[in-house]
């Protein structure tokens, strides 16, 4: 399943490795189902999407979306307990075990490139975006489903307020401070909206838009190769 990956596992990875065999369940019971409509949302209107790189795909529920409308659909991510849980889900599909910020394609490899609620985990967004730039066709499209925050002041306190005061207490509650840490740093100090955009133009992308789910608490991004 791919190359050989050496040294620890970025953070950002091992709390996923860990729960890679109730992921799923995980994520659907936590968000009601949202996080589903969420991914359902990103492939929207993606009528032939060609060769698509499921970007840190996880257990591929994404991939899987598009698999039917797809040339080919290949997911990567730096997790085997991950990847095995997507082969044993979707055995038609490729999977690659790699690092997002130096991902063993070529050049211009793929159509399509879908990230969904990873790319905040990557170690150097920036980097990131360079390198799917770099395996992106010209014309390719990319799109990132990522957690966010609302724009709306009212909307924004009360949710830093849930991650401040709710989720940090509970994980240190339960030992699970260094998790529910990371995903509180993740999105607090990520270049949300504007900011992103910026990130995306100077990584070399011709267009690149974004639109608001459920008043902010997530954002699709949508840029052009
Ligand atoms: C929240 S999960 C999202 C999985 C899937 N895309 C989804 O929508 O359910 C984040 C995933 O990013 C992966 N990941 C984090 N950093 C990575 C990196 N540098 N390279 C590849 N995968 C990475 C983790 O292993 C994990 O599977």
């Amino acid at each position: 399943m791919g190359i050989e990956l050496k040294g620890k596992q970025p953070v950002g990875v091992e709390i996923f490795d860990k729960i890679a065999h109730k992921y799923d369940s995980i994520s659907s019971f936590l968000s009601l189902g949202i996080i589903n409509r969420w991914q359902r949302k990103l492939v929207e209107g993606l009528e032939s999407p060609g060769k698509v790189l499921d970007l840190a795909c996880g257990t591929a529920e994404v991939g899987a979306l598009v698999k039917e409308k797809a040339e080919k659909v290949v997911g990567l991510d730096y997790s085997l307990s991950m990847l095995k849980v997507a082969k044993r889900k979707y055995p038609e599909i490729d999977f690659v075990r790699g690092d997002a910020l130096r991902t063993p394609f070529k050049d211009k490899s793929f159509d399509t490139v879908l990230v969904s609620l990873a790319l905040r985990h990557f170690e150097d967004v920036k980097g990131s975006l360079k390198e799917i730039r770099r395996i992106l066709k010209s014309g390719g499209e990319v799109r990132i489903l990522e957690v966010s925050i609302p724009k709306n002041p009212l909307l924004k306190s009360l949710f830093l307020f849930f991650l401040k005061r709710v989720m940090l207490p509970i994980g240190k509650l339960r030992s699970k401070e260094d998790i529910t840490r990371h995903l509180y740093e993740t999105i607090v100090n990520f270049p949300h909206y504007e900011p992103f955009l910026k990130e995306a133009l100077k990584a070399g992308f011709k267009k690149a838009t974004y639109t608001p789910l459920m008043a902010g608490v997530a954002t699709i991004y949508y840029l052009k190769g």
